[in-house]
């Protein structure tokens, strides 16, 4: 069923986090709800631009709404990742979506808030909540100065001032995670001063970590000897999710280890059969292979095992 993504919040915020993911076609939509009901989590559907334009907007809308008959049982809501105001008006009035982001986090802090209150005004008229973005994710590494590191990380007291300026109902924040399979050339990790200072200054506002993806070495390994080359990835330690949470990261958003997941799959899948050309049997290991890292994160997000209880709370039969 899909329910607003407020809601969700309200169950998990400073309990557990809600795993937020990223999908583009029909097997990562199956692998997505068997490894949430396998694992018994509450979940998030996320859909970027390029997922929409990768086929037609349409197309993701339909084969979730088939999801939800398929999968009676799943308890989910549906998100549109990094959003410009355009795309953001568009899925508010699709009548679909249970939440946006509005990212314009590129932008000086007043024409975000601004932007952000635009999509706030239009979005809480049809009861959709809105996430926005302040600070810069990206290459925050441990050899870069403190100074600059610091830079690019949200300060908490913009943050505390971007929230009332924007009315977003959710703030997610540069704490040194940054998008893809490169995040970090050495040990750096979150950086847990900077989290607890804007908990501090926003208590009980749903936080959002980006650029989540752990890129498990284990699958960088297999996918280079199954002929890849990603030398170097490096992704964020899973074992800090718990943390996070208990200082106010209610969603944590994760695309590129499912990525991952496919490309080992299917490198490992042809080298092994080379006479095969039939797209089936590799696309049905993916599906449990998908399904079986998302319990797998599930776990480590804390949200395995909320199921029931999240419905009891949402009145879910
Ligand atoms: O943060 C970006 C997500 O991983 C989506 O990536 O824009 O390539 O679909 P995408
Ligand atoms: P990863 O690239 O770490 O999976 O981050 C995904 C993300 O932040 C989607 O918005
Ligand atoms: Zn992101």
């Amino acid at each position: 069923m899909i329910v607003s993504t407020a809601q969700l919040f309200k169950v998990a915020y400073g309990k557990f986090a809600i795993g937020a993911y990223n999908i583009n076609n029909l097997e990562q939509t199956m692998g997505l709800f068997k490894g949430n009901l396998d694992s018994q989590a509450p979940f998030i559907i996320q859909i970027s631009k390029g997922a929409r334009d990768y086929t037609n907007k349409l197309m993701l809308e339909g084969i979730i709404r088939s999801a939800e008959k398929v999968f009676p049982d799943a308890v989910f809501a549906v998100h549109l990742d990094h959003g410009d105001e355009a795309t953001c008006v568009d899925c508010i009035n699709s009548g679909f979506y249970s939440s946006v982001m509005i990212d314009a986090s590129h932008e000086p802090l007043k024409e975000n808030a601004a932007a952000t209150r635009r999509v706030v005004d239009l979005a809480h008229k049809k009861g959709i909540s809105v996430e926005a973005e302040l600070g810069q994710l990206g290459g925050v590494e441990e050899h870069v100065q403190v100074d600059e590191a610091n830079a690019k990380l949200t300060n908490p007291a913009e943050a505390q001032e971007f929230v009332k300026l924007s009315g977003c109902d959710s703030l997610a924040c540069a704490i040194g995670t940054s998008h893809g399979a490169f995040k970090f050339t050495g040990s750096q990790g979150l950086h847990f001063d900077v989290l607890e200072r804007i908990q501090k200054l926003l208590p009980n506002f749903p936080l959002v970590m980006h650029g989540s993806s752990s890129v498990p070495q284990e699958e960088v390994a297999r996918i280079n000897k199954a002929g890849g080359d990603l030398k170097g990835a490096k992704g964020v330690d899973e074992n800090q999710f718990e943390k996070a949470s208990k200082l106010g990261v209610t969603k944590i958003n994760i695309d590129t280890d499912g990525r991952l997941v496919w490309t080992r799959v299917h490198r490992e899948y042809f080298r092994d059969n080379p006479e095969k050309f039939d797209l089936r049997p590799p696309g049905k290991i993916f599906m449990a292979e998908y399904a079986k890292f998302i319990a797998h994160k599930n776990v480590k997000l804390g949200s395995a095992g909320t199921l029931p209880e999240v419905k009891k709370v949402l009145g879910i039969k």
